[in-house]
């Protein structure tokens, strides 16, 4: 098999990464893909046998191993075992699938919600359910890839805006077709940058140009809102947004993905959208640990204050000691390090201080924008966050980055 692989370009394309990958762990720098042993509390956690302090997690309300949850998924398997019987159009769809559309309708305040196997596959199977040949798709150009990937292999006409520059949004919008069907995507909480769409504007200008609109709110359920029910409650507009899209991956401790909107939209995917016709249902236990998932969320708010008041002494903490936070709002903290080098450097000192945290490098993010991408989440403890703060000071000294 290797040999018919390895040769030509193949060879040349397998060469650049391995040459990366060897580059970077020789000069101790390469810090991906490394297994967890183990959870203590989801912010502990073991490495290389190394009990480290977690800022990488997207587990933003601290849910991955609540026992209610836990409980959940593994009823579903002494009920339903682990497997499903195929696709969610055929033999796949379980009760537990259902249950989980309502209650994940009821927390979005829509009509239903269809789920998928991942997030991933749900951006790309609503947007090229939605549009095609001879529509307009509209981005901000920090949409997640995802949304890219999606609005591709749609083949619909792709035009993007500067980020978060409405503006710029209107142009494209103007520039459009006027006959054409306008889909405009945006990501509710960037995740890279952390900060936040300017939903009111969007919905007014998706408004005046007839364009439907579709918010990624992976980062956002959990984060934003007084109730943590996402970009709607923080802005106080209901109904503003045509499909909400989110994951069940990040605060919601399981995996899978999900639209919710109209009924009829959601009839429509679930028999014109191929992530529904042709790939496996989501399992009963992650099934069931989603739905436990959301009513947890709902009966235990005050985690979603708690977030709030440790991303707050987070942010205020790096700022103080001279980093550039950019323009977050959010869990999502990213340390502006500038070359990709200077981030990799400043997280070997943090890794080898026993702080999980990673860094994001170009081509991800553009060159000279390297940053770590530091999450926070509601089960770090104020003492824990202090701790923190003192090693990203040190790293960020030896780095040069402050
Ligand atoms: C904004 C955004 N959308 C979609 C996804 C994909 O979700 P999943 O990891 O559940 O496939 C991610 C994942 O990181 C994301 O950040």
């Amino acid at each position: 098999m290797e040999e018919t692989l390895v040769n030509g370009k193949f060879e040349e394309r397998i060469r650049f990464w391995k040459n990366r990958v060897e580059t970077l762990s020789a000069a101790d720098l390469y810090f991906y893909n490394q297994p967890v042993e183990e959870l203590h509390g989801g912010v502990r956690v073991l490495v290389h046998g190394r009990e480290m302090l977690m800022f990488a997690s997207y587990s933003y309300l601290g849910l991955i191993g609540h026992p209610q949850i836990n409980a959940a998924a593994k009823a579903a398997i002494d009920e339903f075992g682990t497997g499903t019987h195929g696709v969610r159009l055929l033999a796949g769809t379980l009760k537990l699938h259902r249950d989980l559309e309502a209650v994940i309708a009821r927390f979005k305040g829509t009509a239903d919600a269809v789920t998928f196997s991942s997030g991933y596959v749900t951006n790309l199977t609503a947007i090229s359910t939605l549009v095609g040949r001879h529509d307009v798709v509209i981005c901000d150009k920090l949409n997640h890839a995802s949304i890219v990937d999606g609005c591709l292999l749609s083949g619909a006409e792709l035009l993007r805006f500067r980020h978060n520059d409405m503006a710029e949004l209107e142009r494209c919008l103007q520039r459009a077709d006027a006959a054409a069907l306008k889909l405009v995507v945006v990501d509710a909480v960037f995740s890279m940058d952390g900060d936040v769409i300017d939903l009111p504007r969007t919905v007014e200008l998706c408004r005046k140009y007839g364009a439907i609109l579709m918010v990624d709110e992976a980062h956002s359920v959990g984060v934003l809102g007084r109730r943590g029910h996402g970009i709607e409650e923080h802005f106080g507009l209901e109904n503003a947004i045509d499909l909400k899209m989110g994951t069940l991956s990040k605060t919601i401790p399981s995996v899978g993905g999900y639209l919710a909107g109209r009924q009829d939209l959601m009839q429509m995917f679930r028999h014109a959208s191929r992530a529904f016709i042709f790939s496996a249902a989501l399992p009963p236990a992650q099934a069931a640990a989603a739905k436990a998932a959301f009513e947890v969320m709902e009966a235990e708010p005050e985690r979603v204050e708690q977030l709030r008041q440790n991303a707050a002494q987070f942010i205020g903490g790096l700022k103080a000691s001279g980093f550039d936070t950019m323009r977050t709002e959010t869990a999502i903290v990213p340390v502006l390090c500038g070359a990709d080098e200077r981030a990799f450097t400043m997280v070997r000192h943090c890794q080898h201080e026993d702080v999980f945290v990673l860094p994001v490098v170009s081509p991800a993010v553009p060159e000279g924008l390297a940053r770590l991408r530091a999450t926070v989440t509601a089960a770090h403890t104020p003492d824990d966050i202090d701790r923190a703060l003192r090693v990203f000071e040190r790293a960020g000294k030896r780095a040069g980055v402050i």
